[in-house]
């Protein structure tokens, strides 16, 4: 959570700090600050967005500077306003700091600055980490550097900072545990660039430093720069990676939404997914991560997936998938509640964590947890280079391009093609699936793209729905068997970006409880395909109709039984049950964007939440 963008060069810091930081909203957007050198230091912070910030730099003498960075924030310690916003500034004005984590002893460090007469204007940890790099810096008369380096080592919790000494306005001071700085070089040292991922300085450079947890660097115009660790001081030689990614991918391209055009990303990001994998004709699936880790996958007791929100849905699916497939027993945990409860792991155990950015503290903790008590981990992320990606033994990327949109919905469908590349290759190799089947999966996975296209070509039919159920304050969503997590999926997005109440349930859960709030005014999205228990999903959705539910049912072309009985059907095209969560989940995407629109809410930046969650 929360993103930090900085410059220091030739150029306007300006500019380049402010469109580093909108690309870094996806990480959080309750207030947005900035810190700008010329001079003298000015800062400028607003509770609210980047476009808040801009607003209130109407005057342009604050807007100069070939040195300075930027923060967008979600707020932890503190309700977001203007004091809270960061950055913050030491009680001399001398150093000020940009900071996304959390510093967990900072109310004991508060309370012993306080004894030695600090005072804090905000209650955020932030400034109490500032106000102790100010106290190591005067008690052990040392520069910057060294200050930010002992006064870590006193600090409990995640950090990525940015801090900047108004006596030596030529370097920035950045240095990370646990959450992610990526540190842009520019021509023969001339410029350098520094933010929570890539995005901000990619059309300036392609070279970039991923600082790994403990480590600082000291930066400043035209030097080398240089990186050690902060708990020893050691120098560490950096290393420079040629980046992949393009400013195409992280622009809108004509859509309305990042989210909408993600979501009509789709039958391209599968295929990126797949591509060089899986070559269906030679019933090939290459995926190195397993195929390097074979005799692992074969002889595992059981795989434990660990992931949080919509990846630990697509963690569901794969439960499905891996027992059916590969017949390896899976168990699917929250991150949260598996790193708290003393999991029994063992060296036969395989830890999968899903992760779209990589960065989920939850998840992140959790595969630490894991590794300790012995069990092998594969981490399946998005994000290239990301903490989860690193920490895991082995891995497959999704590769689906940058997801900047709040809500998952790329990352989630090339998050199961991965995985079900996966089961396949395990099952092929273990024998659990006849030649034949395993042919036919994979001609069949391969079409997928194109049936998601030929699907997204419903949009107007679905928009229609759309602003039928509009005004709901409730919803329910059903599905079974490897549909059921789309249930949970389709729940979840609804309820994020419209914000109204939705629940997902197996459909036999039902009558277990939730038909007591079946009446007149509760729409059910029901998946109703026309494979696995088809039948029995029908029986369900006469339950509901015979209390006068609305019934919006997800059923196979050329269904004729649902569609007598429901309010409204969107057809998805023929596959295999596996598969089908892959095209189920597309219209209720499209659903849940349509509603969150018409209901005037701010798609891509919902409420209250972030995209990448690197606090507990
Ligand atoms: C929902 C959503 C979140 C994330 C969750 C995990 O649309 O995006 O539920 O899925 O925060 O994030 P990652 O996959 O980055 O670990």
């Amino acid at each position: 959570m929360c993103g930090i963008a900085g410059y220091i060069g030739y150029r306007d810091a300006y500019p380049i700090v402010i469109k580093g930081l909108q690309r870094l909203e996806y990480r959080g957007y309750d207030s947005a600050g900035i810190l700008l050198f010329d001079k003298d230091v000015s800062i400028s912070k607003t509770k609210g967005k980047v476009s808040d910030l801009e607003a209130i730099m109407i005057n342009g003498i604050f807007k100069k500077g070939s040195i300075g960075f930027g923060h967008t924030r979600w707020a932890t310690h503190g309700v977001p306003n203007n004091v809270n916003s960061h950055p913050h500034v030491s009680n001399s004005g001398e150093l000020v700091i940009i900071h996304n984590g959390i510093i967990e002893n900072y109310d004991a460090i508060k309370k012993e600055l306080i004894k030695r007469g600090y005072t804090f204007q905000s209650d955020t940890d932030t400034e109490v980490l500032v106000n102790l790099i100010e106290e190591v810096k005067k008690t052990h008369d040392c520069k910057l550097g060294k200050a930010v380096q002992i006064a870590l080592n006193q600090v409990i919790g995640a950090y990525a900072i940015a801090v900047f000494d108004k006596a030596k306005p030529d370097e920035i001071i950045v240095a990370k545990l646990g959450s992610p700085i990526a540190i842009g070089i520019g021509k023969e040292n001339k410029e350098f660039f520094v933010a929570s991922d890539a995005s901000p300085f990619i059309e300036y450079t392609k070279d970039a430093i991923y600082l790994e947890d403990e480590e600082m660097a000291i930066i400043r115009k035209n030097k080398e720069i240089k990186i050690r660790k902060i708990k020893d001081d050691s120098l560490i030689t950096p290393q420079v990676q040629e980046l992949k990614m393009n400013l195409e991918q992280i622009e809108k391209g004509g859509y309305d939404h990042f989210m909408l055009k993600e979501i009509h990303e789709q039958p391209n990001a599968i295929t990126d997914t797949y591509r060089g994998r899986l070559i269906a004709d030679q019933g090939i699936i290459r995926l190195s991560g397993v195929d390097n880790n074979l005799e692992k996958f074969t002889n595992a007791n059981r795989i434990i997936i660990v992931a949080c929100g919509t990846s630990w849905h697509a963690g569901l699916v794969a439960e499905y998938l891996f027992e059916d497939f590969a017949r390896i027993p899976v168990e699917v945990e929250y991150a949260s509640e598996f790193r708290y409860r003393n999991p029994i792991l063992t060296e036969k155990d395989i830890v999968i964590a899903i992760s779209q950015s990589g960065e989920t503290a939850d998840t992140l903790a959790a595969i630490k947890l894991a590794k300790e008590k012995g069990a092998f981990v594969y981490g399946v992320c998005n994000v290239v280079g990301s903490s989860i990606a690193r920490e895991s033994d082995a891995g497959s990327y999704t590769h689906a391009g940058p997801e900047i949109g709040v809500a998952s919905t790329k990352a989630f469908t090339t998050q199961i093609t991965v995985l079900s590349l996966m089961a396949l290759r395990l099952a092929n190799v273990k024998g659990t699936m006849s030649s034949s089947k395993y042919h036919m999966y994979l001609q069949e996975l391969e079409l997928i793209p194109q049936k998601i296209a030929s699907l997204l070509k419903i949009d107007d039919h679905i928009k229609e729905i759309a602003k039928t159920y509009l005004l709901s304050n409730n919803c329910l969503y059903l599905g079974r068997g490897f549909n059921f997590p789309v249930a949970l999926e389709g729940a979840l997005k609804l309820k994020e970006i419209s914000y109204i109440h939705a629940e997902g349930y197996p459909a036999a859960e039902m009558k277990h409880g939730p038909i007591a709030l079946i009446d007149d005014r509760m729409p059910v999205f029901v998946i109703a395909i026309n494979k696995g228990h088809y039948e029995k999903v029908v029986s369900n959705i006469q339950e509901i109709k015979s209390r006068k539910g609305k019934i919006i049912a997800v059923v196979t072309e050329g269904d004729t039984q649902v569609k007598e009985i429901a309010d409204h059907v969107i057809e998805i095209p023929e596959t295999e049950e596996a598969f089908t969560p892959l095209l189920t989940t597309i219209p209720l995407q499209l659903l849940s964007y349509h509603i969150a629109v018409m209901r005037n809410c701010n798609v891509d930046q919902p409420r209250n939440l972030a995209k990448s969650v690197t606090v507990e």
